[in-house]
Formats: C-alpha cells, sequence, structure tokens
C-alpha cells in the first residue's frame, strides 16, 4: 500500500511568544517543521503533504523543500479541518498523520506503525502517563478495544482518570478518511473540527483501531513554549551523544556536545567538553578534539589533533596535522597530511602543504603553501587592496621570516626564504633570500631623556631634538650635540 504523509503545522504556536512561526523554530540549528519531513523522507512515502497557516510563507522560507507539497489552511478550525486541507492533495492509500511541532518522533518508530494499517484498521498512537494533563483520552471497551478520543475539555470526571492518551499520530486507509472527514462535526467544548472523532466513527463503521506505542516517550513529546523546545534539544543531543559514544566515540561529558547536523566520526575519536558540530562533519578514527571548539562544515582527517578553543569551519584537515590552540580555519582552507597551525592564526581560502607550519600570529588568504613551508609568527599575506582579492604562492621549503607581509599577488619561490620584517611586493626567485626593510643604524654615545624639570628641560629638549634628527638622518644636528 502506499502511502501518504501529511503534517500538521498551521498552529499559531501563541505561547512560544515569538515573531518566528513555532514549526520554524530550531533544534539542532534545523527548524522543527524540517526534523519531521526528513524523518517523514525516511518512509519513502508517495507524498509528503504539509498543512500550513500562520505565517506560512515564513514558514516556506525557513523550510525549503522541494518534494512537500503546500496545502493552506487560512483559518485554524481544528485538527480534522487540517487534514482535511490535504486530501485533495494526495492521492495514496494510506495516510499517515504526524505534526510540526512534534519533532522527535522515528522513522523506525514509525515504519512498525504503519505496517499496522489494513483497509478495515487503523493504528493509533498512544501513551501511558502517570499526569496525563489535557491531552485527549483513549476511551476502551470491557474487551479492551479503543472504541474513542474524547478531549479533555469534553471529558467526564472517569474519561480524565484515563491514563491511556492520545498522541495526535494517526495512519488511516484513505478511503475511510474520505468519507469521515466530510461527517465531522464541531458541535464540541472548543467549536472544532476534531480529527479525534473520526476514531469513534471507525468503530461504528466496523473497522478495528490499533493502538501502538512509541519506543521512547519523547519521542511524541510536542513543543508549545521554548521551555520544552530546550528540553526535546536536550534529549535530542543525548541521543547523538550516545550515538557517537556506542560506535566508539569517546564524548568526556555528553552534555556538554552539541551536534547540529550530520556527524560521522571514526572510531577513538575523542571530543572534549564544549564541542560544537554544526553541518556536515566528517571525523576520522583517532582524532582528537580539545576543549571549546567549533567544527562546522569540515573533514578532519586520521590522527589529528585540534586543540582548545579553535574553529574549523569550511575546511579539510588532513591526517596527523595539529591545529590550534586559537586557530581559525575559514571556509576554503585545506591541510595537506601533517601540517601545523598554531594558535592566533586565521586561514582563508588557503591550502597548507604536507609538513608547513604556519604556528603563530599569522593571517593567510587567498594562498598556496607547499610542502615543509615555515610561515614565521605575524606573518600576514595582504590579499585585498580594498577592492580585488589577490594570490600569494610560496613554494615548498621556503621559510618566511618573522612579521612579514607579503602583499598580494605576489610568489616566493621554493627554498627561498623572505628575512624577517620584510614587506614583499615583488616575487622572490627559487633559493634566494629577500630583505625588504629598512637599514638598522646604531647610534653611539645617544642617551635615554631623564625627567623632566625646570633644571634640565633644556638640557632634555637639545636630547630629543637630536634623536629626531638623527630618524631624519641629518647628521649636521647630530654633530652640534
Ligand atoms: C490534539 C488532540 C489530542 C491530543 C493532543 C496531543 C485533537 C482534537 N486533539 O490536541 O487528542 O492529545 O493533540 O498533543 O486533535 N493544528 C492545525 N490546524 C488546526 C488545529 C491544529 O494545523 O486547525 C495543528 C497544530 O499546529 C498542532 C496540532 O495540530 O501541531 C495539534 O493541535 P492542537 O490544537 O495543539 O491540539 P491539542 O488541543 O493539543
Ligand atoms: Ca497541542
Amino acid at each position: 500500500m502506499e502511502l501518504a504523509i501529511v503534517i500538521l503545522a498551521a498552529g499559531k504556536g501563541t505561547r512560544m511568544r515569538s515573531d518566528l512561526p513555532k514549526v520554524a523554530h530550531p533544534l539542532a540549528g534545523k527548524p522543527m517543521l524540517g526534523h519531521v519531513i526528513d524523518t517523514a523522507r525516511a518512509l519513502s512515502p508517495g507524498s509528503i503533504c504539509v498543512v500550513y497557516g500562520h505565517g506560512g510563507d515564513r514558514v516556506r522560507r525557513e523550510v525549503t523543500a522541494t518534494d512537500v507539497i503546500w496545502a493552506e489552511q487560512a483559518e485554524q478550525l481544528g485538527t480534522g479541518h487540517a487534514v482535511a486541507q490535504a486530501m485533495p492533495h494526495i492521492a495514496e492509500d494510506v495516510v499517515l498523520i504526524l505534526y510540526g511541532d512534534v519533532p522527535l518522533i522515528r522513522a523506525e518508530t514509525l515504519r512498525e506503525f504503519v505496517a499496522r494499517v489494513q483497509p478495515d484498521r487503523l493504528a493509533l498512537m498512544t501513551l501511558e502517563m502517570a499526569d496525563p494533563g489535557a491531552y485527549g483520552r483513549i476511551v476502551r471497551n470491557a474487551d479492551g478495544a479503543v472504541q474513542a478520543i474524547v478531549e479533555y475539555k469534553d471529558a467526564d470526571d472517569t474519561q480524565k482518570a484515563i491514563r491511556e492518551i492520545n498522541t495526535g499520530i494517526l495512519a488511516c486507509p484513505r478511503a475511510f478518511l474520505d468519507q469521515a472527514l466530510p461527517r465531522l462535526s464541531s458541535n464540541n467544548a472548543q467549536g472544532e473540527y476534531y480529527l479525534t472523532d473520526v476514531i469513534a466513527m471507525a468503530v461504528a463503521d466496523g473497522l478495528s483501531i490499533e493502538a501502538v506505542q512509541p519506543s521512547f516517550p519523547w519521542e511524541v513529546d510536542g513543543v508549545n513554549d521554548r521551555v520544552q523546545l530546550a528540553r526535546l534539544e536536550r534529549v535530542y543531543q543525548q541521543v547523538q551523544a550516545e550515538a557517537l559514544m556506542r560506535a566508539g566515540v569517546t564524548v568526556l561529558d555528553p552534555a556538554r556536545l552539541d551536534i547540529r547536523g550530520n556527524v560521522r566520526c571514526g572510531q577513538d575519536v575523542v571530543l572534549d567538553i564544549n564541542t560544537v558540530l554544526v553541518g556536515d562533519v566528517d571525523i576520522a578514527a583517532r582524532v582528537t578534539i580539545g576543549p571549546n571548539c567549533l567544527i562546522r562544515n569540515a573533514r578532519i582527517g586520521e590522527g589529528s589533533h585540534i586543540e582548545a578553543n579553535s574553529v574549523v569551519d569550511g575546511a579539510v584537515v588532513g591526517n596527523d596535522c595539529h591545529v590550534g590552540p586559537f586557530a581559525r580555519l575559514r571556509p576554503g582552507t585545506e591541510l595537506a597530511a601533517g601540517a601545523r597551525v598554531g594558535n592566533f592564526v586565521e586561514t582563508k581560502k588557503t591550502l597548507i602543504g604536507a609538513g608547513s607550519k604556519v604556528n603563530h600570529l599569522t593571517y593567510l588568504g587567498d594562498t598556496t603553501l607547499g610542502q615543509g613551508v615555515n610561515v614565521g609568527a605575524g606573518t600576514i599575506t595582504c590579499n585585498y587592496d580594498g577592492v580585488n582579492k589577490f594570490e600569494t604562492h610560496i613554494g615548498d621549503g621556503a621559510f618566511i621570516g618573522s612579521n612579514s607581509s607579503l602583499v598580494a599577488p605576489v610568489s616566493v619561490g621554493p627554498g627561498a626564504t623572505v628575512g624577517a620584517g620584510s614587506v614583499v611586493t615583488k616575487d622572490v626567485p627559487d633559493n634566494e633570500l629577500a630583505v625588504a626593510r629598512s637599514k638598522q643604524r646604531n647610534l653611539s654615545g645617544w642617551q635615554r631623556p631623564g625627567k623632566v624639570s625646570q633644571d634640565n628641560v633644556s638640557q632634555n629638549k637639545a636630547s630629543q631634538d637630536a634623536a629626531a634628527a638623527a630618524q631624519r638622518g641629518d647628521t649636521s644636528q647630530q654633530g652640534e650635540q
């Protein structure tokens, strides 16, 4: 039987107190509705239809999904009315109803759930709760067969005492829904068209209801406010952390790991506290990540070490590299095997060859470094003239002295050396030494100024004048002293 999935997402979400529609609020960096759509996709349904209403345009902008049918529910007249808006858009013979604000439902649970549906049987997801609050109650007969769902506001005291509740998740033969939905009435405590009323209709029509429980209660937890959202965020993070640990990753504190994307980790990876992994992240075996690192859309090769407080963003780190502490690899950075990037180094669109070292206080942008290059502390590639960006090329085995500025476009040949403090504006040929800085002069007999007082003010003045003259290279003044 072919499956259609309908996701209800038209509610206002007043209790979020937000301009952003509730289902667009992110959980682990992705809109809640995005999680539900991804889970729906995992079931390979014939179609997915999202019923949207309040802030619909905003929802569609935040959740870009080209394989989804969007059905508008202009007025929120109830869950039954919402599902009815989807029906004209779908053709499959089984309909599964999910919710944009119930983000953690798992595909495994849903697969088993949907498999229960028959032409004469509905599947209903229910949960036993110690404190069933205001949820709809599951009414069973003496044989234990589900007869109806009674909404809390419509329930009598006996019904309110029932601890089995309706999660809202329901799967039905389409033929049944087609004829049941038009029969719903809004003659109830809330004046809404309740989807839940289809249960009693099904029983009356001779269909049976199979109640199924989720594997974990949090799968059916809904979000009405930011407190509940934060709780589910923690649940989600705990589940991700446990999956990594089971796959052979050491997570020093599972409560201080955040995964906002798709992460693959090899064996014996170690993640220290406050690791944040965002987007597509691939971490190979034996990598260690120190405390407080952000790794976003990055690949890190086997045995590499990312030390504390580093940012690896849109970068590829080869095997056995060393990054940080306090390094920032920006998009387009690639480190070949054994490269080292140390503290207070920023790189952007830069290839660092095998075994090359950029250990301290450096900016490299639009740069290619060959193998075995040593870049001294304080080196800057001046890649931007205020309008255009230019490239710097540094050949194998080159040595860039500390505090050098390489004014792009420029290249330093293989084996070349740049003297410390140079401002390099011309290409440096292979194996040559470039020194581009003012010559040092030592002034013998020069005296430091003393503390200014009435007596020595003129003497001090003379000393300062002499120093200024020396700076200008004015030897006649110097001679007067
Ligand atoms: C619903 C169920 C209740 C169940 C509870 C579980 C009904 C009548 N009741 O109650 O039995 O225990 O969920 O959380 O179904 N929505 C729309 N359009 C509408 C109304 C709702 O899209 O016109 C969406 C909402 O965005 C929300 C979901 O449907 O995601 C549930 O709606 P809500 O009004 O919160 O239903 P509950 O009163 O919680
Ligand atoms: Ca609700």
